[in-house]
């Protein structure tokens, strides 16, 4: 079949590594979202008849493998937030074989870069046996989970070459936005109709190239923490436990550290035992509402000699915060807040002169289950 790629897209140009170079069009690839799916006046163009079978369903059952079961994480939030629609997140490869009860009107949305991941597959050709409604959203026209489900959207993120996905996972988390944001309208939902999905997307941008721009920050972050450690925590709560997940899946693929997300409140229900002097602890802090928590049991690790690094937003800075992003409607933090982990996770990588593209025991798209 036809593959629509421009030369210059597959073209590593003067970066060192792909990653790095996917990392940095995520400022154009949030800019092309609202072109591809956003009216002159910033409203979602979306498919009615998507809209009205996403509107039928009494729940919607996200599925995905790897990153983008992380990016699903955020979009139950999205979705829940901003359409009051029941939402619940699965790895494909456990409900492939665990499927959970489900609701009486479900609707399933396919998270996947590739389009091709098998575990996925297998969940979407049992919903099809049973005759359920599906969308996939893909970076890969064509792609199997594509042709497959009733509907499908493009990403729009242009080729993703990089083992490690960044760009995929951003591009997922704005278009969910964009489609929660569709669908509560369709339900007159007040937060969905005060939610400026397009001045948001600008800001998103705008930030992420603010923080593309600060890599030698960064970089040193990466030199002076993760080199010589054996482990690295990432903790949040709420939408920055998501993140903290992905940050942390970024840092072991590439650069081998083994290294676990948190949820902030959590941690000292057992995992404060591996904190040792100089351990990295990265916390994530852009909910209002949990802040100063988070902040707290920061400090808890700290006590116990943990070495600790910041993200916050602005609003909720504290002097002597390591890395400080723009802010932007609470709804949309993980699509800056993940930025620097994944520069974090690539500086690690490339100081310890590893191949970042190509990890060991790595694929880009698994086709076995
Ligand atoms: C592989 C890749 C991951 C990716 C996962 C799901 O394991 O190495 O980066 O997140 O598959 O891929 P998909 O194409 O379905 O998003």
């Amino acid at each position: 079949y036809h593959v629509d790629m421009n030369a210059d897209e597959t073209d590593k140009g003067t970066y060192p590594f792909y990653m790095l170079k996917e990392v940095d069009e995520q400022p154009n690839v949030m800019r092309k979202l609202s072109q591809e799916y956003l009216s002159e006046t910033g409203e979602p163009v979306i498919d009615q008849k998507l809209l009205d079978d996403m509107q039928a369903a009494d729940r919607l059952y996200i599925i995905g493998a790897g990153t983008s079961y992380h990016a699903g994480l955020v979009g139950k939030r999205l979705f829940e937030s901003l359409t009051q629609k029941p939402t619940e997140v699965h790895i494909s490869s456990e409900f492939a074989y665990e499927q959970p009860i489900l609701s009486k009107k479900p609707f399933f949305i396919f998270l996947s870069q590739s389009g091709e991941t098998a575990d996925s597959r297998e969940v979407l050709v049992n919903v099809n046996s049973a005759g359920y409604k599906s969308l996939t959203l893909t970076n890969v026209q064509n792609s199997t989970l594509s042709r497959e489900a009733t509907y499908t959207l493009l990403l729009h993120a242009g080729p993703e070459i990089a083992v490690a996905s960044t760009k995929a996972y951003t591009a997922q988390i704005a278009l969910e936005a964009i489609l929660a944001k569709a669908l509560g309208e369709c339900d007159n939902q007040i937060v969905a109709q005060n939610f400026d999905i397009r001045q948001q997307l600008g800001l998103v941008a705008t930030g992420m190239q603010a923080l593309v721009d600060e890599k030698g920050m960064i970089e040193k972050v990466a030199k002076e923490s993760f080199m010589n450690t054996p482990n690295a925590f990432y903790i949040g709560r709420g939408l920055d436990w998501t993140v903290s997940l992905e940050s942390a899946l970024k840092l072991k693929e590439i650069s081998y550290v083994q290294a676990e997300g948190f949820a902030s409140g959590e941690l000292k229900h057992g995992t404060i035992a591996l904190i040792e002097e100089g351990t990295p602890v990265v916390g994530i802090i852009t909910q209002e509402r949990t802040a100063g928590l988070t902040r707290s049991n920061l400090q808890e690790t700290m006590a116990r000699g943990a070495k600790i690094i910041t993200i916050s937003t602005e609003k909720l800075s504290k002097p002597g915060d390591t890395i400080v992003l723009p802010d932007i409607d609470e709804h949309l933090t993980p699509l800056l807040s993940v930025v620097p982990a994944q520069l974090l996770a690539y500086y690690t990588s490339l100081n310890k002169g590893l191949d970042v593209d190509r990890p060991r025991n790595l694929a880009k798209s698994v086709t076995v289950e």
